[in-house]
Order: C-alpha cells, then sequence, then structure tokens
C-alpha cells in the first residue's frame, strides 16, 4: 500500500500509509481503538476506497472498487461480524453468491478437502445455528480460501474465542502460512502478537508509525510504540480488608425456553470491595447468571440477596422485576458480541446514550455531572474515546470506542454492584488497563476506612482470558450443562 489517505468528512481516518505484507508471513497490524486498522484493511478487501494513493499486488498497481475486485485478486477478510445465513448449511454458506453451476456434492467435497487441508473442525453439513461463535468463524475463513484468497486478513478474530480455540486458530493460521499464504491478523492482545506474528506494523492516530520484527518487540516495547510515549501496565490491586457481603447466590437454577439447564445450583457470595472475576467457557452460563441477577432471566429456583451498603434489611431479588433491582443500586454492563445490539442506539451519539439512563448521586469519577451532555464530555476525555463529537453517531466510532461509552456510562453510575461481561473485549492495551483501573477505583470505594462506605461497590466480572486473574477467586458451584446446541453466550 502506498501513500493510502482515507478521510470521512473531517475525519481523517488513514494519512498517507505506506506498509507492505510479505509473501508467507504472519503480519501483526496493531493500534489503540480508533486508530484507523480496520478501515485500511476495508481497502484492501473492496469495502471503501482510498481517497489517495494506490495498491500493489506482487509489484503490480490494482484497482480494488469491490470485494469481488478483492477475491479475484485472492484477498479474503473476516470481519467481526459474520455474514452468515444461519439457516443454511457451512457449505451451503459458503458457497452462496458464487456465479456458475451449483453443484453442491462437489462444493461439499472442496470444503472437506480445506478443511482437512488446514486442520479446520467443521461439519459442512451443519447448519449456521447449530454453531459456537468459533465454527461461524472457521465457516467465514473456509469461505474465503474456497475463494482461492492467496492473503487473509482477520479483525479481531480472537475477540470472541476462549483461549482453547484461539491456540486452535493459531495453529490454522500457521498450516496457511507453510502453504505460502500471507495473513494480516488485527488483535489488541499482545501475547497473542508475540506468539502468532513475524512482524508487527503498528498504526497511531491514522498515522504509520512504524514495522519491528517481532522477535525484538516485547509488550512494553509495541504498547510505547503504539501510544506513544511510555505507558505504566500495573494495575494496583490493594487487597480487600474487612469486608461485608453485598450479594448472596444461593441455589440458583435456570432454564432457557427449551427447557435446557443453563444455571445448575449456582451459590457463591461476592462481598464489597471485590471484584470476583467469573472464568469459563462461552457458552457455559455467564449470560444467564448475570442476567438472572439483574432480573432478565428468569429464575426456576435460588435466591439472590443483597444486603445494602447503608445497611438496610436485606432483600430478595429474585421475583423483582428490572427496574426495581436496578434501583437497588445493581447495574449490569454487558459488553455483547454485537456491541451496538444492547444498551446502545447506534443512530444516537454520546449525549443521547448518556441519556438513556437514570442519574443517582453520589461521589464517583465522573459523578459530579448531572447532565448527560457534561456526562458524555467527560467520558470522552478521561477514556480518550476518539469521536469528532458527543453527538456523533456511535454506530460509526471504531469498535473499541463504542466499548468505553458503555462501560464508562455503567461505571458513572457507582452501583453497588457492578456487573460487567467481557468489559475490555475488543479494547486497546492502554484503555484496557484505563478499564481495570476504574474497576478497581469502585472496588475501593467499599473499605471501610473510605469516606464513600456508602457507595460501596463490589463487580461481578465476566472474563475470557485471565488477563485480571489475581482478582479472580474461585467460587464454589457445579458445572451447568452445556448442551450440544449450545450457541455461545458472550
Ligand atoms: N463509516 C465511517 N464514517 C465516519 N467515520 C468513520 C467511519 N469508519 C471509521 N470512521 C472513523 O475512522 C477512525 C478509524 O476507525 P477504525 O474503525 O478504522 O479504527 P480501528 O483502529 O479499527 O479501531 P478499533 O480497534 O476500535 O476497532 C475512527 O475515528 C472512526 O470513528
Ligand atoms: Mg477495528
Amino acid at each position: 500500500m502506498e501513500n493510502i489517505t482515507k478521510r470521512f468528512g473531517k475525519v481523517v481516518a488513514n494519512n498517507a500509509i505506506n506498509m507492505e505484507l510479505r509473501e508467507g508471513e504472519i503480519l501483526s497490524l496493531l493500534g489503540e481503538n480508533g486508530s484507523g486498522k480496520t478501515t485500511l484493511m476495508n481497502m484492501l478487501s473492496g469495502i471503501y476506497f482510498p481517497d489517495e494513493g494506490q495498491i500493489y499486488i506482487h509489484d503490480q498497481p490494482v484497482t480494488i472498487a469491490s470485494p469481488k475486485d478483492a477475491f479475484a485478486l485472492g484477498i479474503g477478510m473476516i470481519h467481526q461480524h459474520f455474514k452468515l445465513v444461519d439457516l443454511f448449511t457451512a457449505t451451503e454458506n459458503i458457497i452462496l453468491g458464487l456465479e456458475g453451476k451449483l453443484d453442491l456434492a462437489n462444493a461439499r467435497k472442496k470444503v472437506q478437502d480445506i478443511c482437512d487441508k488446514y486442520g479446520f473442525d467443521i461439519d459442512p453439513d451443519m447448519k449456521i445455528y447449530d454453531m459456537s461463535v468459533s465454527q461461524k468463524q472457521t465457516v467465514e475463513i473456509v469461505k474465503v480460501l474456497y475463494r482461492g484468497a492467496d492473503i487473509l486478513i482477520l479483525d479481531e478474530p480472537t475477540a470472541v474465542l476462549t483461549p482453547q480455540e484461539t491456540d486452535k486458530l493459531f495453529t490454522v493460521m500457521r498450516n496457511m502460512k507453510a502453504d505460502g499464504k500471507s495473513l494480516i491478523i488485527i488483535t489488541h492482545k499482545l501475547h497473542e502478537v508475540l506468539d502468532v506474528s513475524d512482524r508487527v506494523a503498528v498504526l497511531r492516530k491514522g498515522e504509520y508509525v512504524g514495522d519491528v520484527a517481532t522477535k525484538d518487540a516485547d509488550q512494553q516495547s509495541l504498547t510505547d510504540m503504539m501510544v506513544g510515549h511510555t505507558v505504566s501496565l500495573n494495575i494496583s490491586r490493594p487487597e480487600p480488608k474487612d469486608v461485608e457481603k453485598r450479594l448472596v447466590i444461593e441455589g440458583l437454577t435456570a432454564y432457557d425456553e427449551l427447557g435446557v439447564k443453563r444455571l445448575d445450583d449456582v451459590s457463591f457470595t461476592i462481598n464489597a470491595g471485590e471484584v470476583l472475576g467469573i472464568a469459563g467457557v462461552a457458552g457455559s452460563g455467564q449470560r444467564e447468571l448475570l442476567e438472572s441477577i439483574a432480573g432478565l432471566y428468569p429464575v426456576a429456583s435460588g435466591h439472590v440477596t443483597f444486603y445494602p451498603p447503608d445497611g438496610g434489611k436485606e432483600k430478595e431479588l429474585v421475583g423483582l422485576d428490572p427496574m426495581k433491582i436496578r434501583k437497588s443500586g445493581i447495574s449490569m454492563s454487558f459488553v455483547p458480541e454485537d456491541r451496538l445490539g444492547m444498551g446502545l442506539v447506534g443512530s444516537m451519539g454520546m449525549t443521547g446514550n448518556m441519556m438513556l439512563r437514570s442519574w443517582r448521586k453520589g461521589k464517583g469519577l465522573f459523578l459530579d455531572r448531572k447532565d448527560p451532555e457534561a456526562l458524555a464530555n467527560r467520558i470522552w476525555e478521561e477514556l480518550g474515546v476518539v469521536t469528532p463529537s458527543t453527538s456523533f453517531p456511535v454506530r460509526r466510532m471504531s469498535g473499541g470506542n463504542v466499548q468505553k461509552v458503555l462501560v464508562g456510562r455503567e461505571i458513572a453510575q457507582s452501583p453497588a454492584v457492578l456487573m460487567t461481561a467481557y468489559a475490555v473485549r475488543g479494547l486497546d492495551i492502554n484503555t484496557s488497563y484505563t478499564i481495570y483501573n476504574l474497576l478497581t477505583a469502585q472496588k475501593m470505594k467499599a473499605s471501610p476506612s473510605s469516606m464513600s462506605a456508602k457507595t460501596s461497590t463490589c463487580c461481578l466480572s465476566c472474563v475470557t482470558a485471565s488477563s485480571f486473574s489475581a482478582a479472580v477467586r474461585s467460587p464454589a458451584w457445579s458445572t451447568p450443562e452445556r448442551p450440544t446446541n449450545a450457541r455461545s453466550a458472550h
């Protein structure tokens, strides 16, 4: 890519980028949220057309005006949001949109051959709706290989995977590389960058900062390159002292609409002043657990008892409606795979989205602000949200920035119990640490010596990787049954 520039109105998403991808290498594209990674890759896959600059493939100038052009040149991109038809099988999805005579048996065999060759583990006849997130992703990858891609671009493929699924993906990526393919991977997880790539290219605020051989890089050097100055990768994590219980879960059991058991006799206590991490393979009931506590999921049996910070009488939450539970001071910030699906309205700006929540008074990082505009501005500043204005539609913000808005808003309410699911999914490392520190600050408010003990918070946090590991203690509960057709419950 030579001198590639892309603007959206006043935003310069990519400014005169010069970048090269070599044959048979895995290149990591690294940069903070909103630095222009997805935009740059979208110009290779024919979704956007550059305002300036030239793309070359094997030294030949090329024009990529549509995804079809990209495919013809052997470029395939796996987007964060899958584009699969639920009712179709893997094979049907893979050949969807291809021209020429349809020969399903032949296609099926070709799909199986690709799977065998690179080590993919999917059934060509399985319907998409029966698949886990990782299987759907596999279908997307096989789809571009089927079309003969030599250059594969994966935009944050591991954000929705468990560590085991990530390992599997990396094995397949190495197999593709050994076969002479070139791969670009976007990921915010630096240990993955160091693990899988040969070279790392870094973007900062739309500019190409440079590239390094992975063997010469480490987490700190990459972070410094990304941010432009040295940042500290430490979370101060004081031990909770003399804590009091805040939420007691006893024998929580829940079934989904098909009668499948999703929570099986779950019991644990979460204290004020602590962060309880919940680890588990995707689809093990994390979502159902948090939603049950928040009153959004029907509970078959069991108790959720809330002990208010003001020392008032304990309260049974099971059976209360979600509004009442929220008013008790229990907040849930759920960061779904589809960030805009839950909690945010894509067409509205930050300010509009702030208004979706009612305000509680209190002291907190953002809480001296009463009106939504001021809060939006505060989050914009504190979390470094990359957006031209607080009225810019959140749908057009970069993925990670949408997330900052979502999490920032929940923290701003200074709840007594803050539940976050995948709070740092898709966030760059710098922002992840900002969020970790915000959660820790919430937790600290509960310390008995703190003046604001009344707003004492505990956090219940779902994590996929153990990046917040020291905060995790293991709750005693039994493993829910996982039905074979479990759809991932991130
Ligand atoms: N369709 C669009 N309209 C307006 N602005 C856009 C559009 N797409 C991207 N942008 C802006 O371009 C910039 C770069 O966005 P991009 O999505 O490429 O970032 P990114 O590096 O992929 O971030 P993340 O890590 O959060 O996914 C952002 O400021 C974003 O708001
Ligand atoms: Mg992106």
